[in-house]
């Protein structure tokens, strides 16, 4: 054990290359594919998190890390620069997951395909590869020593023992633990039941943030931050507001506002600290991208508050039925079943079902309680089946990524529905994640505070 250990998280479209022997590198993988390069004699490594193939030369030069024909090369020549020798260095590989009844989406085996080729060409070994089916997975790197460790998201659940006698989930237990979380602050609460609404006033927005002097000054501090590019301080709200807009503002109050119950882990769904928070900011990113595509400039904040919420109910599910994620992991992989079938047999509720209630118990507006309970089953919106199905395919997408994925991310099918209502295919799948660097850069303002 090294106790001077010091962990690199590596995040998609990003790569590292470090000689310090104490680095232990790490990703998060869906469909993406982690290619490890190391030097054991030097003792030089990198991991560089790959997203897609291929794509054109503008937008290499603009996310190099992001692309398998770019990163490769690049990871290459960063471990030669930091001493390693070419003929001694060796590969491994792991990702390129496919989401549960895939639609020929099909890029966890592309991203694979790609990155075998160029390491042939560069004549770099791969000693390892694990790459396919329907999990993510961890991937590790530890510089001192060249060990890799990988581990498939949720495996820890699937070997807990499995109790004996099943007892039936009561309603009671789904609505005490609803009592338990935290209430909504009053700022939140009037910034959520407005959503469906004329768009907020300025002057009501202050109003309502002046409330919570602690959030005002987050707020300035997210505003602040190196994502907007301001070289001016900003001292005020009516300043953030002029500057960024009510709508960037709006979003940050909610985003920060939810931080406190999104933040907390949840081993059920194998969700570390903080890795459901990452998920729904980068869902609701995701969304508010896709709904601005489509025309929804004025109401994007709609889109972007349903993608933050929508697996609001895995808080109250994991911790209800905590003993018996095993059974459904099981059901999942035996059986053939989504993740949200066998959560319906195994533990009687659903996370869209009970994150519905919650939002009931809320009193959301109804286009967030739509966008809750259908987010993996699109096609049953009434009221909001846009926003349902941008919310569908945001969470698919960065599932996908690695982002949050969690033991459910990828064995929820893409409902075609959705892609149709959408009018989206592959092609138009693959510009959604070029667009992730935009993404990740407003996420980290937002869990740095
Ligand atoms: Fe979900
Ligand atoms: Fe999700």
């Amino acid at each position: 054990m090294n106790f001077f250990e010091k962990s690199f998280l590596i995040s998609p479209a990003e790569f590292y290359v470090t000689r310090d022997r104490n680095a232990v590198l790490e990703t998060y993988l869906g469909s993406c594919v982690g290619v490890t390069l190391y030097d054991p004699v030097a003792k030089v490594g990198g991991l560089a998190h790959i997203v897609l193939p291929d794509g054109d030369e503008k937008r290499k030069a603009v996310s190099p890390g992001k692309y398998a024909t770019s990163a490769l090369p690049l990871l290459t020549e960063k471990t030669l620069e930091l001493g390693a020798s070419k003929k001694r260095l060796v590969a491994r590989m792991a990702g390129g997951a496919s989401i549960y009844r895939d639609l020929n989406l099909n890029i966890g085996q592309r991203n694979a395909q790609k990155a075998r080729e160029l390491l042939i060409q560069e004549g770099i070994p791969i000693l390892e590869e694990d790459i396919g089916g329907n999990f993510g997975r961890v991937l590790s790197l530890k510089i001192e020593d060249g060990e890799i460790r990988l581990r498939q998201i949720g495996q820890g659940l699937r070997e807990a023992p499995f109790p004996g006698v099943v007892r039936e989930i009561e309603p009671g237990d789904i609505l005490r633990e609803i009592d338990q979380i935290q209430p909504l602050p009053e700022t939140v609460r009037q910034a959520l039941a407005a959503i469906d609404s004329e768009p907020t006033d300025s002057e009501e927005l202050k109003k309502i943030i002046y409330q919570d002097q602690a959030l005002t000054a987050d707020i300035l501090k997210v505003c602040n931050s190196a994502c907007y590019g301001f070289s001016r301080r900003i001292s005020s709200l009516s300043q953030a507001i002029t500057l960024l807009g009510l709508k960037t503002v709006k979003k940050t109050l909610l985003a920060l506002s939810l931080k406190k119950v999104l933040f907390q882990k949840i081993p059920s769904y194998s969700l570390r600290t903080g890795e459901m928070f990452r998920h729904a900011l980068a869902c609701a990113f995701t969304a508010e991208l896709m709904a601005k595509e489509k025309g929804h400039d004025r109401d994007s904040e709609k889109f972007f508050t349903a993608a933050l919420l929508h697996d609001i109910g895995k808080i109250v599910l994991g911790q209800v039925a905590f003993d018996r994620f095993g059974l459904v992991m099981d059901m999942v992989l035996k059986g053939n079943r989504s993740f949200i079938e066998a959560e319906k047999e195994i533990l009687g509720y659903t996370h869209p079902q009970v994150g519905a209630l919650i939002a009931q118990e809320w009193n959301l507006p109804l286009v967030l309680i739509e966008a809750i309970a259908f987010h993996h089953e699109p096609g049953k919106a009434r009221a909001a089946s846009e926003v349902v199905a941008v919310v569908h395919v945001s969470n698919v997408i960065c599932s996908m990524l690695g982002i949050g994925c969690g033991v459910d991310g990828l064995v929820n099918p893409v409902r075609p529905e959705a892609l149709s209502l959408l009018a989206l295919d592959g092609r138009a799948v693959d510009n959604i994640i070029e667009r992730l660097p935009e993404v990740m850069k407003q996420i980290k303002p937002l869990e740095a505070v």
